[in-house]
């Protein structure tokens, strides 16, 4: 199927972007049933995917990495003046696919077509206007979790072929992250629960505080490699749980608090801990970024499914404010360690947010809000719009998300090919950076072909799928999602205005400090839509979102 749209060439400079899909892949040539253009593109080429299909459709597609063929997606091509890169992703297997258009016809101009008829498509239009004099956030980062689980996986593969994970997602020929969570002791993605100090009770002192064979062998080892690949890498910590002998309940596992009150002894070890924690990797060479205040109190307070700890909103606020905060602060690490509150489902922001922030020395500390992404909805975000305007201080950052998650109704814990999670994750980051949010954090980078290990049985789906028995892993869709943000969006990107009409279209917009206008746009509907983009470019630039698909589109910005 193939399509394009008849430019007005006196007016508009117009793209027009082939729905080549099937034509590409399947290597025949585009059936152009519609009258074309005369458009100039270049450097096609379709993102090094190795292509496997799953199951009996065609469109479940993963890129293949093993010993005999693994390229990175590669470097992003280098906008110039007239020039326009789209960068293509679909339901049919396109994957980054990568096409420079020049400027043929210049004009601030496009006359919109709407509802245009090419053969027995439709095409629906839509127009998007890039107003650079309006800005919003500045980006601080992407990245992934360095959890057990994905060590594990990386280490099942032959060293050659485990070793492209972390440049996949750290080298710029990859993902480019810039930030990594790394969990405190163990997470329910370990193989067994563990703190670092379990088998004295009562030592407070924490004299028998020691880092686990897991942190040696499943994290460390990767943290370094990660860091030579960046630097400045920003890491930060989360802890789970704490060992069962702080807690009330006397188990890692099951719903409980710090035992005592808090600014007592309980709460000042947990707050040690912390402290012996980033003392103990700053002697690998590894130094810390942030420090969240622990993950998703609320898990500690309602359930007892994995490793937890339990903070009411109150005690948050005194722990940070008695324990967490000074101690930080007297041994150094504070200010320069930003910590972020909340850790957990964003639905609880307007609950915690002004609870820790209303409190001027807890506040004090605190330098953003992470949240997960597990219960996002428009409750959510009405809540983080009215938490953004009160307390415009303080930076948002997705701290957790995966996919396959959801109990019972996620039976298939890894789905391999599926567009349908690429696209979640495409809509959660679009959502998220269009309210206010600098950063977005995967989960593990690397599970199983069963979505673990995990301890206690909550396995999920992940960008990166290792199969160890064909000593081979896979890039997912959600992969290539992340790719059309991290790739294009560095630290100090600001997000600029970008207003319209939408015909289903999700988008949002960057100026990136080289003062590229970076459009990232997701069609989830089943038919094309023609795309209008006016504002400071230097040329409209009008061209085909295929069904189903994510765009990446870059040029120049151009002030008027
Ligand atoms: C686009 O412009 C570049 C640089 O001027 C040139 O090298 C390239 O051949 C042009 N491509 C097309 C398709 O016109
Ligand atoms: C902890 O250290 C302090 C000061 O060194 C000491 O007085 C105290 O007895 C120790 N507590 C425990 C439980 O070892
Ligand atoms: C993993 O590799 C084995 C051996 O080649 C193969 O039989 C199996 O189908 C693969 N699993 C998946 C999920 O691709
Ligand atoms: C990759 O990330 C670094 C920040 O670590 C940034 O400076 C650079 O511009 C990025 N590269 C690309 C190609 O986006």
């Amino acid at each position: 199927m193939s399509l394009s749209i008849k430019a007005n060439n006196l007016l508009v400079f117009t793209i027009t972007l082939l729905l080549i899909s099937s034509s590409l892949i399947y290597g025949q040539i585009p059936d152009e049933s519609c009258p074309s253009s005369s458009v100039s593109r270049a450097n096609s080429n379709s993102g090094n995917c190795n292509p496997k299909v799953y199951g009996d459709d065609p469109r479940r597609i993963v890129c293949v990495c093993n010993v005999q063929s693994c390229p990175p997606i590669g470097d992003v091509i280098e906008v110039k003046n007239g020039q326009v890169t789209v960068y293509e992703s679909n339901q049919d297997g396109l994957r980054f696919l990568t096409t420079t258009l020049n400027q043929s016809v210049s004009s601030n101009e496009v006359d919109p077509v709407h509802g245009e008829s090419c053969g027995e498509i439709t095409v629906h239009s839509s127009e998007i206007v890039i107003d650079t004099r309006k800005t919003y956030q500045k980006i601080i980062g992407f990245g992934g979790a360095f959890t057990d689980s994905t060590g594990i996986n990386v280490l099942s593969l032959k060293r050659e072929v485990g070793k492209n994970i972390i440049r996949d997602y750290f080298d710029k020929s990859g993902l480019n992250y810039t930030i990594g969570r790394v969990p405190i002791g163990g997470s329910d993605f370990s193989t067994r629960p563990y703190s670092y100090d379990d088998d004295h009770p009562g030592d407070l002192n924490l004299t028998h505080f020691a880092l686990a064979e897991e942190d040696q062998k499943y994290k460390i080892p990767f943290l370094k490699e990660a860091l030579e690949l960046k630097p400045n890498l920003k890491l930060f910590g989360s802890a789970w749980a704490p060992p069962a002998w702080m807690k009330t309940s006397d188990d890692i596992a099951i719903k409980g608090g710090l035992k005592g009150h808090v600014g007592g002894e309980y709460y000042q070890a947990w707050a040690d801990y912390h402290v012996k924690f980033l003392d103990a990797y700053r002697k690998q060479g590894i130094e810390f970024w942030g420090l969240t205040t622990g993950n998703e109190p609320i898990h500690g307070l309602l359930f007892s499914l994995f490793n937890n700890l339990a903070f009411s909103p109150e005690q948050s606020k005194d722990f940070v404010k008695e324990n967490l905060g000074p101690t930080l602060e007297r041994t150094g690490y504070w200010p320069k360690l930003k910590i972020i509150m909340l850790d957990d489902q964003l639905l609880l922001a307007p609950i915690w947010v002004p609870k820790l922030l209303d409190d001027s020395d807890t506040a004090k500390y605190i330098s953003g809000i992470g949240f997960h992404w597990y219960a996002n909805n428009f409750l959510a975000r009405f809540g983080q719009d009215w938490l953004r305007k009160s307390y415009p201080d303080y930076f948002w950052m997705s701290t957790e998300a995966c996919e396959g998650y959801r109990l019972g109704l996620d039976p298939e814990k890894v789905i391999l090919g599926s567009w349908k999670r690429a696209e979640n994750y495409a809509s959660d980051i679009i959502e998220d950076l269009n309210h206010q949010t600098s950063g977005w954090v995967d989960w593990n980078m690397a599970l199983d072909t069963t979505g673990g290990p995990n301890w206690a049985g909550n396995k999920v789906d992940s960008p990166i799928i290792v199969n160890s028995t064909a000593n081979e892993y896979y890039r997912q869709p959600m992969y290539y999602a992340l790719a059309h943000f991290t790739k294009f969006l560095p630290p100090d990107s600001i997000r600029v205005d970008a207003s319209g009409s939408y015909n289903g279209i999700e988008h949002t917009a960057f100026l990136t400090p080289d003062e590229n206008i970076v459009l990232i746009v997701m069609n989830s509907n089943e038919f094309p839509v023609e795309l209008n983009i006016l504002g400071d470019l230097e040329f409209g630039v009008k061209l085909i979102v295929s069904p189903r698909s994510i765009q990446t589109i870059v040029t120049k910005r151009v002030l008027r």
